[in-house]
């Protein structure tokens, strides 16, 4: 079989399965089990493989076909400059998130040296990619579960930066360590029925307990504000993302907890998708 063939057979596969990038992802895929780039691929489409290249591609094949995320599959994501470790124990870095890393960068100097926590860091895209454009600055990374944990300092040695972060396997609830001058976050925060709606791909192989927090999707945020109470410096700053309808009840709770909300900013979307508050006493 020829490159052109086999993508063409995995074209087909993966559009009967209804995944929308059935062509990308097939050229990924074909790329990898042949170790070569996709360009490499798709300028030599009559180049031949054997049947052990050809029997790793359908392996990788089947995974997506069940709809298991590329990222697993190749167990990496690029998150805002760089390229992290991930699989199935923490959440797949989205694309919005990154709106955490760009206002917090609003919000300090190139040398500015602050104390982060981020809180239920997962794979530890946000806080790892905070310290490497602020490198004076030091963070504290805490997650409920110790397997994220591992990830993140995985992903902190990768970068050179484990002597920056301190990684602490602890639910938010019990955490009483220190005080900061930011507090960054991108909690669970889809409601139960939202969950039971999410599409297979999530569903069956995110974490669920990095998405789903109970009834009305806020049981992380409450704690997250409330904590963050205790937690921040007078004048410190929340820069957590939140679902596309908490806005209104996320700012009563803020205000409520006696914080000052400075900015709400949106996705691409148009929907509410970050929040920043300042800890007013
Ligand atoms: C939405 S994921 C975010 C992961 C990563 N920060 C990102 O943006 O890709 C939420 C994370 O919060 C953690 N988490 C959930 N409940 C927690 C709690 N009570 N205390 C600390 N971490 C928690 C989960 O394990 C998960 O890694």
């Amino acid at each position: 079989m020829n490159y052109l063939s086999t993508l063409n057979y995995g074209y087909r596969i993966l559009k009967s399965n209804n995944i929308i990038s059935h062509k990308l992802d097939s050229e990924l895929l074909l790329a990898s089990a042949l170790n070569k780039t996709r360009e490499e691929v798709l300028t030599n489409l009559n180049s031949t493989l054997d049947k052990k290249k050809f029997y790793k591609f359908k392996k990788l094949l089947l995974r997506r076909e069940q709809k298991e995320p590329i990222a697993y599959i190749f167990e990496k994501k690029d998150f805002w400059k760089e390229s992290f470790f991930v699989n199935k124990n923490v959440l797949i870095p989205r694309p919005e998130t990154e709106i955490i890393v760009e206002e917090v960068l609003k919000l300090t100097d190139d040398n500015s040296s602050k104390r982060f926590l981020d809180v239920g860091t997962g794979s530890g895209c946000v806080i790892l990619s905070i310290i490497k454009e602020r490198p004076n600055s030091f963070g504290t990374a805490i997650d409920i579960c110790k397997k994220a944990i591992k990830i993140a300092l995985f992903n902190a040695k990768m970068h050179h930066l484990e002597n920056k972060i301190k990684f602490i396997n602890i639910n938010i609830d019990k955490f009483t360590n220190n005080k900061y001058d930011l507090i960054i976050s991108n909690p669970p925060y889809i409601d139960d029925i939202k969950y039971k709606r999410l599409e297979i791909n999530v569903k069956q192989f995110e974490p669920k307990i990095a998405l789903k927090a109970g009834t009305d999707g806020l049981k992380i945020i409450k704690k997250l504000i409330f904590k963050s109470k205790e937690l921040l410096k007078k004048n410190g700053k929340l820069v957590f993302e939140i679902g596309e309808h908490q806005e209104v009840k996320i700012k009563k709770l803020l205000m409520k907890n006696k914080f000052y909300i400075d900015k709400v900013c949106k996705d691409i979307r148009n929907h509410p998708r970050v929040i920043i508050a300042t800890k007013l006493f």
